[in-house]
């Protein structure tokens, strides 16, 4: 049994073989629609979201298959004092797979030690985010038609975005990449993918706070929100929350194939202006989480 907790679960050729079915639902499908028939989804959320959620259920809808779950875990019994293990297996003996959003960091990987069936990391605190991970290279790969030979910058809140991490993770296994770690000084990568991840491997990067300076030297500029709800006062929130704004006048400085990618819910740090350029991806990338993690679901339940 195989579970998705961390973004180096899946080798390179297992991503290639899971963004191929990807591409295979997209063009066909309707021959998709049965092939989980007889599933059912658990969706536990005990931290907010819209996008991996629903992409999540109606994922596994357009499979044939059918979901439960919480948005709002004081619905439930972890009110009551109920453990993580404890629903976990509750929930496990009632449906065939599991999606988990949770904001202590690696509580995911806690529940999969007492989980019966597969589980899925959806998102834990400012940890890590796979799916998204999975969203983002299908995005790149489809977009650039490759994962390798490519200046990523990297924009925002890289210290609390869990996106970030594990995309820099990820993307640190593909050949001749760069990063560019655009922050304000308060919010750059944590140290550890600096030292365990980039330094270890030698792969180049350089951190820097203005994005005019380096802007045109992207192929991919994946910008993040400032992430409010992990910040521990206010006053420091709303010094930083504006740091970003990407608007025409900064995209101007941009190559033409340059690729903008954002894992959403955007909330200042890309005017409303650039969703017209068609360099502006985010949208598409939303689509493509569905068709993954569909794809996702089918590998996980050995059912592809
Ligand atoms: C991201 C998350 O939850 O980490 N959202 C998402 O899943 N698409 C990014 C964010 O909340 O800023």
């Amino acid at each position: 049994m195989r579970h998705l907790i961390d973004p180096m679960d899946f080798s390179i050729e297992e991503l290639e073989d899971l963004f191929s079915l990807a591409d295979e639902i997209i063009k066909d499908q309707n021959s998709f629609k049965k092939v989980c028939e007889d599933k059912i989804l658990a969706t536990l959320f005990y931290e907010p979201s819209t996008r991996t959620r629903f992409s999540f259920e109606v994922a596994m809808l357009r499979l044939g298959g059918k979901v439960i779950g919480f948005s709002d875990p004081g619905s439930s019994s972890v009110m009551k004092g109920e453990s993580i293990p404890d629903t976990i297996r509750t929930v496990g003996s009632y449906v065939d797979i599991i999606a988990i959003r949770h904001p202590k960091e690696g509580a995911p990987k806690y529940a999969s030690f007492y989980s019966p069936v597969p589980l899925i990391n959806a998102g834990d605190g400012g940890h890590q985010h796979p799916t998204q991970t999975l969203t983002d290279l299908y995005t790149i790969r489809k977009t650039k038609g490759q994962i390798s030979n490519l200046t990523i910058g990297l924009c925002g809140d890289l210290k609390f975005g869990r996106t970030v991490h594990s995309l820099v993770k990820a993307m640190s296994r593909y050949e001749n990449i760069k990063f560019i770690l655009i922050s304000p000084k308060e919010l750059q990568i944590p140290e550890y993918i600096k030292t365990e991840v980039l330094l270890k491997k030698g792969i180049p990067f350089i951190e820097i706070e203005r994005l005019e300076d380096v802007i045109g030297t992207l192929d991919i500029l994946y910008m993040t929100r400032v992430q409010k709800e992990r910040f521990f006062n206010e006053a420091d929130y709303i010094r930083l929350k504006d740091s970003y704004i990407l608007d025409n006048e900064k995209l101007k400085l941009a190559n033409k194939d340059l690729s903008i990618l954002h894992p959403l819910p955007r909330v200042n740090e890309i005017s409303y202006e650039v969703d017209d350029d068609p360099r502006a991806v985010y949208f598409q990338q939303v689509k493509y989480g569905m068709f993954v993690r569909m794809a996702l679901i089918m590998k996980l339940l050995g059912v592809a």
